[in-house]
């Protein structure tokens, strides 16, 4: 396919799937928090940077929307919603034209390994469009050239498209034996981790820069870190990966795993600063930055210690299961329940140093020769 990013993701990382205590359907408040947070800026900039009239003149019916990262719902039911509410507001037959309202067809991404069937069984019955299931990595394209009308995803774009291989390389600087993630690890670990992102929101942003119209819009959620965080260092931020790396540690001493196991496992995702961040939109020539906010991130924090660690199973444990194989995660995040009842920081708001940067970017229009 010419001008395919042609980019496979190796691995699948999708959260746990059905609607069981631990899945990620019954654990995702902290992202419905920011995606109702983000609720007005989104609508917001639709309203005002998505000039519906021209994209309707300039293309056939439907409008088509994709929300990248979508999960099994409810989330992304209620973010689509959201961006169809700003879209109708701007609908000529809103405004008294004699046109028809255009039809919406809603695109549905996931990882190929995530349970779609829940989502197709939970779709809003009274919904106002037609939807699509649609399995494959957002790293690579998925949808046709000039296709898409808004592009939208929350909370994916930190899982990484794979490993940067240092990490497991005896003989590298970046080698993460003993820990699971980047927080007081090396600088070469952070920075292993920080290119693999990097080139994959490239990845990203030039399969959409393919997808979009001309003036589509992409609007993305992505969890970031304080630009004050040094990660080699400080004392909370992470603080969560740190303590189940050393229950995956406890275990291994005790026999019940592997070490050798414990020193291939790493946690594929990344959580920039909020200023690299901004520079990798910055310096893409594909699109324009038109808003970016800090969202209040105060409802991310779970209210308790049981729906916190709930949360962070669901995010992980089909992660965990797969590398050290069934049986292993009641009695990790048992282990990892204690830890954090002696550690009860990691659910202070005032330590949580980390947002939700909601972004909203423009397609550029490209300039035919
Ligand atoms: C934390 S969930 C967020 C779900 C939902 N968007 C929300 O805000 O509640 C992250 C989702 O991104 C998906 N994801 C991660 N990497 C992906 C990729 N490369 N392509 C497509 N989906 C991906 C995961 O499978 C997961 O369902």
């Amino acid at each position: 396919m010419e001008g395919e990013v042609a980019k496979v993701c190796p691995e699948s990382y999708a959260m746990k799937g059905g609607e069981g205590p631990h899945s990620c359907a019954q654990n995702s408040a902290s992202q419905r928090s920011s995606i109702e947070a983000a609720k007005n800026f989104l609508q917001s900039a639709i309203a005002s940077k998505f000039d519906l009239r021209t994209i309707c003149a300039s293309s056939t019916n439907p409008i088509c929307i994709a929300d990248l990262g979508c999960s099994t719902g409810p989330n992304t039911f209620i973010a689509v919603q959201n961006v169809i509410e700003a879209i109708q507001i701007q609908c000529p037959s809103q405004q008294n034209h004699n046109q028809a309202t255009p039809e919406i067809l809603v695109f549905f991404n996931d990882q190929v390994s995530n349970d779609f069937n829940t989502l197709f069984q939970k779709l809003p019955p009274n919904r106002n469009y037609f939807a699509v299931g649609l399995p494959g990595s957002f790293y690579g394209r998925l949808f046709p050239r000039q296709s898409l009308h808004v592009v939208h995803s929350s909370a994916a774009l930190s899982w990484l498209s794979e490993l940067p291989k240092e990490l497991t390389d005896t003989s590298s600087g970046a080698c993460n034996k003993g820990k699971i993630f980047y927080t007081n690890a090396p600088k070469e670990v952070f920075d292993a981790y920080e290119r693999r992102f990097k080139m994959d929101l490239e990845a990203f942003l030039q399969a959409r820069a393919q997808e979009l119209v001309d003036n589509g819009i992409l609007a993305c959620l992505i969890l970031v870190a304080d630009d004050l965080i040094d990660f080699s260092v400080d004392m909370y931020a992470g603080k969560d990966y740190e303590l189940l790396g050393s229950c995956l540690m406890d275990m291994a001493k005790l026999g019940l795993i592997s070490e050798e196991k414990v020193d291939t496992f790493n946690i594929p995702t990344f959580f920039p600063h909020v200023k690299d961040l901004m520079k990798i939109f910055e310096a893409n020539k594909d699109f324009s930055i038109e808003q970016s906010e800090l969202i209040d991130n105060k409802g991310f924090l779970a209210p308790n210690i049981e729906s916190h660690v709930s949360r962070l199973r669901a995010v992980l444990e089909v992660l965990i299961e797969k590398h050290f194989g069934d049986g292993i995660v009641d009695e990790l995040f048992d282990r990892f329940t204690e830890k954090v009842r002696a550690y009860p920081e990691v659910l202070d708001a005032l330590k949580f140093k980390f947002h939700v940067l909601f972004v909203v970017l423009k397609r550029k229009v490209v300039i035919k020769a």
